[in-house]
């Protein structure tokens, strides 16, 4: 504080809202500084006091109880709390800290039952409650033991509680903090030079990565993020699990304001150290992801539009022809009868018949299922019948007079809204506990499933989005639109004192129900209020939806998901929404991708050459380049525009052809990963940092990525471009080699440090291998089917000065589909090692079979390429368990030492 003043740097905003002015701010009791800086306008002038927030008394063992402290400050968002309770506890090495208020009874919590497993590391955070017992505000430090660093410090001051307004603050030990989501980010780690206000409200907000700043809400909600604390490259995470509407503010300090509008303050901090370890320990929490199929790893061809199963073949034969390896093919919701679930349109009246075919092909299919059921139809009569619950307005609410237009709304409460079928749609409610709705639900695929075979499913419009809330027509086919009570005695819930940047950002005439149902519709069986469930939507609809997919198909399959929460990747993958043609889109993509992985829904990509518009054949080839390195491999496009599937293109067919054949022959690398992902909560795709977190050059890289450890993407992301540059950390023991394996110019590694390739779009992006590391892989093929039963190959790249060095590896194997979850134990799992001698044929390759299932078939070893050994190896010298190895001698090669 400077003169009672609060440095430009640090301060609390107290006017988070539009409208602040000298008059406004003073009157709820806080600073204003007239002294507007024009270099920093993001600086806010009317900040709080510093006197503000509770005194603190010790409570029952470890406890501890806040009072309301008198100070300047007065709430504008309703009554302060008196006494809120504050404990912390551990889970493992997770340290959960806890605010609750007695004042007001019967907080809401999440009902997302999140597994809670105790979380590993060798270090421990320690939680520090401060001023206890004193007429100081209260405040606690989270501090890392072995070096006394604070990772929280909320002396900073803000604590604010009352029922529909929660505030919480606290320095960072750094700028580098990444995460938080789901939002464009122009760059991976936040930008701390100016105040950045980040709404978290699942919202169908198309990204725009074309702006300046697009700070907008989208799809799905996650509240965590990860700092990388200083040059040590210590890292730690923290997770608030809340399901409100909610924000969060960066500021220079630098420091961190949270604002969450009900529920309560649940905080939980992972100590790392590294980053990968903070997301092993936020998913040990939250649970770790679903293992998707095999076949799901494969590329995938859709788009919106297609007039006529005729359309859709006409693409697949076009990809098939030119050779360009293709496992799913997808139907948006052209299919249905007009956009209604579980029907199909006349003019896709083959599809039956064409999925049986692509099955053959050993090809699969997804299809589209948006939530919203029209209300006027047998899915629908049959919900009600069997007891499906929908969202509804309040029992004392006076229920509109559209439900009176259908016979079976007539007499219900049941809240009805627009999105694409031609009358109105009811929403499931998939927080009903009695179960009903979900065994509805998964009836209704399994009626589906027994006239048209398909294999996945892809979820949409769950934030849930509906047309023209609030407005005077929804736009959508005359359908009346929904009116929430944003005014009057009903509209607590609708007007709450505080709306969050989800509303103020996008300006007068917008609410909290915009393009969405009203707050206070009720869920899960009429125990929540919309208000407080909004955010879990999209969760809900997925674990029911992967039940469904499961009890449907008798498989594992995988479900894709728009809105989606912490701990949603249990259920289903994601795909970035509703991109735009443009090179903005294409490199926040990657950022998009590897944000997601931190939020444990490692199976994720973009649409490729983007959803909106139209893109040049040149962003066409480089996304299909990329994008061939998503885990979700999936070209897709608005309805009205011209085809962008590969084929359309020579130059783009004979790109995305070799990328893909690339990317095919290393998915038992890929499907290995998301094994790890699955039984130990890692990531799949990862950014250098974290490999390399004490490498301060690595913290801002966001235009490479790894797949696991050992695999390094570095597309080309800018138009025109003949080379990319890239980034080859060195490593702690200056000791990494980066073999290129794009080029096939295996025996040069390329030098650690910054370099410029090549990458004319007659080749691959650059992707390197980096020594220490064995990688399984297979021959590729145009299916993964197909792929999956050649032979193994390993490629073999060691790490050590002049060759002389080791190398690990692993490969999980099962059948690829039928096992529900990795977690059963049925599958193989296999790790490498690959040990150096000085005698020229002592080297030493063995096998360790960790786990093996009985009857499994599993292909044969017959490759080994080996990069960078002293010594020309004799391949016959390599031993499995004890046994001389039979390779394939013609294919099996060595590059030298380097
Ligand atoms: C939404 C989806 C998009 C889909 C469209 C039609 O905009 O985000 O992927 O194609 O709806 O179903």
């Amino acid at each position: 504080a400077i003169n009672g003043q609060v440095n430009p740097s640090t301060r609390i905003d107290c006017y988070p809202q539009p409208g602040s002015n000298q008059q406004t701010c003073q009157s709820r009791g806080c600073i204003w500084d007239s002294n507007f800086d024009s270099s920093n306008p993001t600086v806010p002038l009317c900040y709080l006091p510093t006197d503000t927030g509770y005194t603190g008394a010790n409570g029952a063992p470890g406890t501890y109880i806040l009072t309301k402290k008198a100070g300047s400050f007065v709430n504008p968002y309703g009554a302060d709390s008196g006494h809120v309770i504050v404990s912390s506890q551990s889970i493992g090495k997770t340290l959960n800290v806890r605010f609750v208020d007695q004042s007001f009874a019967n907080r809401y919590e999440p009902p997302i039952g999140i597994p809670k497993n105790p979380s590993l590391s060798n270090e421990v955070l320690q939680f520090n409650p401060n001023s206890v017992g004193t007429q100081d505000p209260f405040y606690f430090t989270v501090t890392r033991s072995n070096n006394g660093r604070n990772l929280w410090d909320t002396s900073i001051g803000g604590l604010v509680f009352s029922d529909k307004f929660i505030q919480i603050a606290t320095h960072l030990p750094s700028k580098n903090v990444y995460g938080f989501g789901e939002a464009i980010h122009p760059s991976i780690r936040h930008d701390f030079s100016r105040y950045t206000t980040w709404a978290m409200f699942a919202r169908d907000e198309a990204p725009d990565s074309a702006a300046d700043l697009d700070t907008k809400n989208l799809y799905g909600v996650h509240p965590f993020y990860i700092c990388v604390e200083s040059e040590d490259g210590k890292a730690h995470g923290v997770f608030i699990l809340n399901s409100n509407a909610q924000e969060v503010t960066t500021g220079m300090g630098p420091h961190l304001i949270y604002r969450t509008i009900g529920g309560m303050l649940d905080l939980y901090f992972f100590p790392g150290p590294t980053p990968e370890e903070v997301v092993n320990q936020y998913l040990a929490l939250i649970g770790t992801p679903m293992l998707p199929a095999y076949w799901s790893l494969g590329f995938q061809l859709c788009r919106w539009g297609y007039q006529s199963l005729q359309d859709i073949q006409a693409a697949v034969n076009r990809t098939q022809a030119a050779g360009i390896p293709l496992d799913v093919v997808f139907s948006d919701i052209d299919y249905m009868n007009h956009d209604e679930d579980f029907t199909t349109g006349s003019a896709f009246a083959g599809l039956s018949q064409y999925v049986d075919q692509l099955h053959d092909q050993g090809l699969h299919v997804t299809l589209i299922f948006d939530p919203a059921i029209e209300v006027d139809y047998d899915t629908f009569q049959r919900g009600l019948a069997q007891g499906a619950r929908f969202i509804e307005w309040p029992a004392s609410y006076p229920v509109p007079s559209t439900n009176s237009l259908y016979p079976m709304t007539a007499n219900t409460k049941i809240m009805l809204g627009a999105v694409w079928p031609d009358r109105h749609t009811a929403f499931p409610d998939f927080l009903d506990e009695t179960g009903a709705t979900d065994q509805w639900w998964a009836g209704e695929f399994s009626t589906y499933h027994s006239k048209i075979k398909f294999d996945g499913i892809w979820i949409d419009m769950n934030e849930p989005s509906n047309f023209g809330t609030n407005q005077a027509s929804s736009g959508h086919e005359g359908i009346a639109p929904l009116a929430c009570p944003l005014t009057g005695s009903n509209n607590a819930l609708d007007s709450p004192p505080f709306q969050t940047q989800a509303v103020y950002l996008f300006g007068n005439g917008n609410y909290l129900s915009t393009k969405t149902l009203c707050m206070l519709g009720k869920t899960g069986g009429g125990s929540y209020d919309f208000y407080d469930t909004k955010n879990l939507y999209g969760w809900s609809e997925a674990r029911a939806t992967q039940k469904a997919l499961n009890t449907a198909t008798g498989k594992r399959g995988v479900v894709i998901s728009r809105s989606t929460f912490p701990s949603a990747g249990r259920y289903t993958g994601h795909w970035l929404g509703d991109n735009t043609a443009r090179w903005e889109d294409l490199r926040t993509s990657v950022i998009g991708a590897m944000e997601f992985n931190f939020f444990g829904i490692p199976y994720v990509g973009s649409d490729i050459c983007g959803f909106i518009g139209i893109p040049t054949m040149e962003l066409c080839l480089r996304w299909q380049q990329m994008g061939a390195f998503h885990p979700f491999s999936r070209n897709h496009n608005i309805a009205g525009t011209p085809p962008q599937d590969p084929a359309v293109w020579p130059l783009v067919a004979a790109a995305a052809k070799k990328a893909l054949l690339f990317r095919y022959h290393y998915l038992p690398y890929l499907y290995s990963l998301h094994y790890d992902a699955t039984l130990y909560g890692h990531t799949v795709l990862r950014p250098l940092f974290f490999e390399f977190p004490s490498d301060s050059a690595t913290l801002t890289l966001d235009k490479q990525f790894l797949w696991g450890s050992a695999f390094l993407i570095t597309p080309v992301l800018t138009e025109g471009a003949e080379s990319v540059d890239g980034y080859f950390p060195s490593g702690a023991n200056n000791d990494e080699v980066w073999y290129s394996i794009y080029d096939f110019n295996y025996a040069q590694a390329t030098p650690p440090g910054p370099n410029q390739l090549p990458a004319p779009v007659t080749s691959m992006i650059p992707v390197h291998v980096r020594g220490g590391y064995i990688l399984p892989r297979q021959a590729p093929a145009t299916t993964t089917t197909a792929a999956k039963t050649n032979p193994f190959e390993l490629l073999v790249a060691i790490k050590g000065a002049r060759g002389a060095g080791t190398a690990q590896g692993q490969l999980y194997w099962d059948d690829g589909e039928a096992s529900p979850s990795a977690v059963d134990g049925t599958y193989n799992y296999y790790k490498w090692n690959f040990a150096y001698s000085e005698t020229p044929m002592g080297a030493q390759l063995t096998l360790q079979r960790v786990n093996t299932v009985n009857g499994m078939s599993v292909p044969t070893l017959d490759i080994i390429e080996l990069f960078g050994y002293k010594f020309s190896p004799s391949f016959q010298s390599f031993a499995l368990d004890g046994n001389p190895l039979t390779l394939n001698m013609s294919s099996s090669f060595y590059n030298g030492p380097l």
